[in-house]
């Protein structure tokens, strides 16, 4: 038996990076995945990869009126929800030309827009499925934070802060859910450099080298991690194994929050 047979999953950021990887990751644990993404993607790609019980949804997840639309769209495909991966996420460094984000200079333009896709897409996307998992058979949440929620990193000041509410409000909502007797669970990942193209933009400056390691000193492990290596970690948290684990941050980051000093 798979470890996701008979659940219906709703991912965002599904598009790419982390949040395809999970996608494709959930199908093959027998997972029927509803993903969603604000880029398209063509229909037969999408059910190649994810299978043809799957389904994908063009979503932006600021938009609180999408939200309903698409966790009942999801429900309905799916006959029920039983997992939400919160995936979408920016950095505000895409493009050719990103605006400086360190603490004395950054806009509030940007500062939004950050805060705006990374915590208020959390939080509506949690506040919208909650009521779905609370009806049927109980949830999983899964949120991804970042190591940049623990660590100082002036070229990131909005995204960074954004993490941290991620994280933060992670807890809050598996309090809630578990103290008011819904088995609902929510918890986080914590990932470090990860080889995708928020990283390795298709335009704009590149952060990791293409061999995973160029500019990877900092990292313990000396190496990026890939996106698959993320989406792991979130199976187990999304899964019956992890059935007594809620309201944790859990670092995928090849050693860095085990660095004392930078
Ligand atoms: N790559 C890393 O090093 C790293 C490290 C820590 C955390 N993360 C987080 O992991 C998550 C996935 O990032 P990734 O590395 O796979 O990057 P990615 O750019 O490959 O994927 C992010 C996806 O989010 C989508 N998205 C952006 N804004 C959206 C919106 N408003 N509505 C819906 N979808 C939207 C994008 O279209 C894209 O498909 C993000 O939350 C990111 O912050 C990434």
């Amino acid at each position: 038996m798979a470890r996701l047979d008979g659940k219906v999953a709703l991912i965002t950021g599904a598009a790419s990076g982390i949040g395809r990887a999970a996608a494709r990751l959930f199908a093959v644990e027998g997972a029927i995945v509803v993903g969603t993404d604000i880029q398209f993607i063509d229909d037969d790609v999408w059910r190649d990869d994810c299978g043809t019980e799957s389904l994908f949804v063009h979503q932006d997840v600021t938009d609180e009126a999408q939200w309903t639309a698409v966790v009942a769209r999801a429900a309905a495909h799916g006959g029920g929800l039983d997992i939400l991966l919160n995936c979408a996420g920016i950095n505000g460094a895409a493009g050719g030309d990103p605006p400086p984000q360190e603490p004395d200079v950054i806009g509030l333009d940007i500062w939004r827009q950050v805060n705006r896709v990374n915590a208020e897409g959390t939080l509506l996307g949690c506040r919208a499925a909650i009521p779905l998992l609370r009806e049927g058979r109980g949830g999983a949440i899964v949120n991804i934070s970042s190591i940049a929620a623990q660590k100082g990193w002036p070229v990131r000041t909005a995204y960074g802060a954004s993490k941290a509410v991620v994280l933060q409000y992670t807890r809050t909502v598996a309090r809630h859910c578990a103290e008011s007797g819904w088995n609902i669970r929510c918890n986080a990942v914590l990932p470090g450099p990860i080889d995708t193209p928020m990283i390795n933009p298709p335009k704009g400056k590149p952060l990791a080298g293409g061999d995973g390691r160029a500019g990877a000193d900092h990292v313990p492990m000396k190496r990026y991690g890939d996106a698959m290596e993320v989406a792991r970690p979130m199976l187990f948290l999304a899964s019956d194994e992890a059935r007594y684990i809620t309201g944790v941050g859990l670092n995928v980051d090849g050693g860095i929050a085990a660095l004392t000093v930078d």
